[in-house]
């Protein structure tokens, strides 16, 4: 092994072009992959920005020559040459049209044959692949994603200081409060049986910096929850959280605006057309059964229950007699597709999400072939098709719920599935939109009561706030969802800022007075010492990134992701303590038995 000995790096591999020919230079990085063609060697060298092919021939100096000889792949180097024309270029590669013909080679590193090959279109499990995650982050693929993260960092940090917030961190030991997911807790060692949360998100101590009188803040903050992961969901995440005083829902709506604007062009040379479309939280539910609707493409929901109101089909007879409500799908041209088995497959998606079934029409030039079209009056069959825009070729799906938002949660996500699986979707478009209008409350039936459906802070809408104690179902938040190609990108609201209001919301959702100010009282107090208005949102950061690079899973653009019991396996986090480190904590453990 050699060290740098006087060679420092001048130029970096990817970012050589055919205008640097002639010149001198010295780079370095692994061996992506070396072959030997006796007399001639190519090497290709691999660094943080791309692959730049090195050369070695007969007058190359002899003992440049004999360690050119040794290299393989996943070698440490560093050489200087002179950068050439490539005799036979390639597009594979960024820097194609060039190499570098060596003078001078140092191997600062040998490597044992990793587990896997370091190149792209490698078909290597997961399991694998995590546990040497350092390996994986090597390949280009995988790099690559990281490297464009910090470049979306740098652009949301400039956005924001241009446009006068002030990036302040808040604390990651702090004090669990009850709502939401579950905490992460951190025992105290100082205060036995005292723990500390990890935060869900920085929002108390953003909301009190706006009475400190901050003005604007923003952070990109880490955020703990332990919940079941996802595709989009870890048990440790990055968010991009901001709050601003002296505003409305609508200056904050414009100031993101032009935050996704910048970043859309900047990163992807998009222009992003502005304002975007502000979809209140009702229709996202009745037209797409999501309220994160995806509207790259068709296939709405319909209601159809007025066609039924006299209806003998027992089935929707009973749903129309309990005021429930029937909606539909025509699933239009796809009875090619969606063969009966096919059809049994969405009933199955349909009842996981709470549905009790999914009728079905399937209209081909052979014939029709219905689960209920038997029952139906002649006018009915003609008012539903006349409704639905019915013809031949056609497919149409049907549920009926006494609860309209489980009848289209459910048609929702039959709507998602066939999109998915006969591609209707343009993976080109960015369809972002604002949901807005959300109800304030939703009734937990686990624990029966009203809860907040996005936190106890939220601001009622104006013309809600005599229905608080009335009609909690009735009533409207002032907050707002951004979603792009129907995944929650972020979300924010106006913050309460009147105590008397905020004594109200507490007492609605179920807190006593003591409970209240045993969670928030610091913030009840906060509040009685003068308080803008403002508001705030936080974009998840993790899943902007995964969907500005088209990726599947925010796994693939966080560095060391956890898996799916939460474990980070390169590691083994979490993992056990010893007795010691316990015992100075208070803690006794009480597993059960082991079998
Ligand atoms: P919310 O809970 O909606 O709002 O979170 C904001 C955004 O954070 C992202 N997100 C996640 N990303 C990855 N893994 C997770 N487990 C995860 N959970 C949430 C989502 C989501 O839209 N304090 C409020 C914001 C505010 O009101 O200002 C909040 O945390 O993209």
């Amino acid at each position: 092994m050699e060290t740098l000995g006087n060679l420092r790096r001048t130029r970096y591999c990817g970012e050589v072009s055919l205008a640097d020919a002639g010149q001198e230079m010295t780079v370095c990085g692994s061996i992506a992959r070396a072959r030997d063609k006796g007399g001639i060697i190519f090497a290709d060298l691999r660094d943080t920005t791309g692959i730049l092919q090195l050369v070695f021939d007969e007058d190359t100096p002899k003992e440049v020559f004999a360690k050119a000889e040794s290299l393989k792949s996943e070698y440490v180097v560093i050489c200087r040459g002179k950068l050439r024309e490539r005799a036979s270029k390639t597009d594979k590669i960024a820097t194609g049209d060039v190499e570098l013909y060596v003078s001078e080679l140092r191997v600062l590193s040998e490597a044992q044959t990793p587990p896997f090959e370091i190149r792209d279109e490698i078909n290597v499990n997961d399991d694998l692949r995590l546990r040497y995650r350092y390996l994986d982050l090597r390949r280009p693929s995988m790099h690559e994603p990281i490297v464009l993260r910090s470049k979306i960092m740098q652009i949301i940090r400039s956005y924001f200081t241009d446009n006068h917030f002030t990036e302040i961190e808040t604390p990651t030991l702090i004090k669990s409060t009850p709502e939401g997911a579950r905490d992460y807790l951190v025992p105290s060692r100082v205060q036995p049986g005292h723990f500390y949360a990890l935060p869900q998100s920085p929002q108390l101590y953003k909301q009190i910096l706006m009475l400190s009188g901050f003005d604007r803040y923003f952070q990109i903050a880490r955020c703990y929850r332990d919940e079941d992961l996802r595709a989009d969901r870890q048990p440790e995440f990055t968010q991009v959280d901001e709050e601003m005083s002296f505003v409305t829902e609508d200056d904050i709506m414009t100031v993101n605006e032009g935050l996704l604007k910048r970043l859309w062009k900047e990163m992807l040379g998009i222009d992003l057309v502005t304002p975007f479309e502000r979809m209140p939280w009702n229709d996202a539910m009745s037209r797409f059964g999501s309220d994160k609707p995806d509207t790259r493409f068709g296939l709405e929901i319909q209601d159809v229950t007025s066609v039924f109101a006299n209806t003998e089909f027992k089935p929707f007879a009973a749903v129309i007699e309990a005021k429930g409500t029937i909606r539909a799908i025509n699933a239009k041209g796809l009875a090619d597709k969606l063969s009966r088995k096919n059809i049994d497959k969405l009933g199955e998606v349909a009842k996981t999400y709470g549905a009790k079934g999914l009728a079905y029409s399937r209209l081909t030039a052979d014939g029709t072939s219905s689960s209920f079209e038997k029952f139906l009056t002649e006018e009915e069959k003609t008012a539903l098709y006349a409704a639905l825009g019915a013809e031949t070729g056609d497919v149409l799906l049907l549920v009926s719920d006494a609860d309209w938002v489980k009848a289209c949660t459910a048609l929702g996500q039959v709507r998602l599935d066939i999109a998915r699986k006969h591609d209707l979707i343009d993976n080109d478009k960015f369809n972002f939109l604002w949901v807005v209008d959300f109800p304030l409350f939703e009734y937990s039936e686990q624990e029966g009561r009203w809860m907040a459906m996005h936190h106890p802070f939220t601001m009622p809408k104006a013309e809600d706030l005599d229905k608080i104690e009335s009609d909690p179902g009735a009533c409207h938040a002032v907050a707002y969802d951004i979603v792009l190609n129907g995944v929650e990108l972020g979300g924010g609201s106006m913050r309460i800022n009147d105590p008397a209001l905020q004594d109200r919301m507490f007492k609605a959702l179920g807190f006593t007075e003591e409970k209240a100010r045993a969670s928030f009282g610091f913030l009840m107090d906060a509040y009685k010492f003068g308080a803008p208005p403002h508001g705030g949102m936080a974009y998840g950061l993790d899943r902007m990134v995964m969907l500005m690079l088209k990726k599947d899973s925010i796994r693939d653009v966080i560095a060391f992701p956890k898996v799916q019991n939460a474990g980070e396996p390169m590691s083994g986090a979490p993992d056990v303590v010893d007795e010691k480190q316990l015992a100075d904590l208070s803690i006794a453990l009480t597993l059960p038995e082991k079998e």
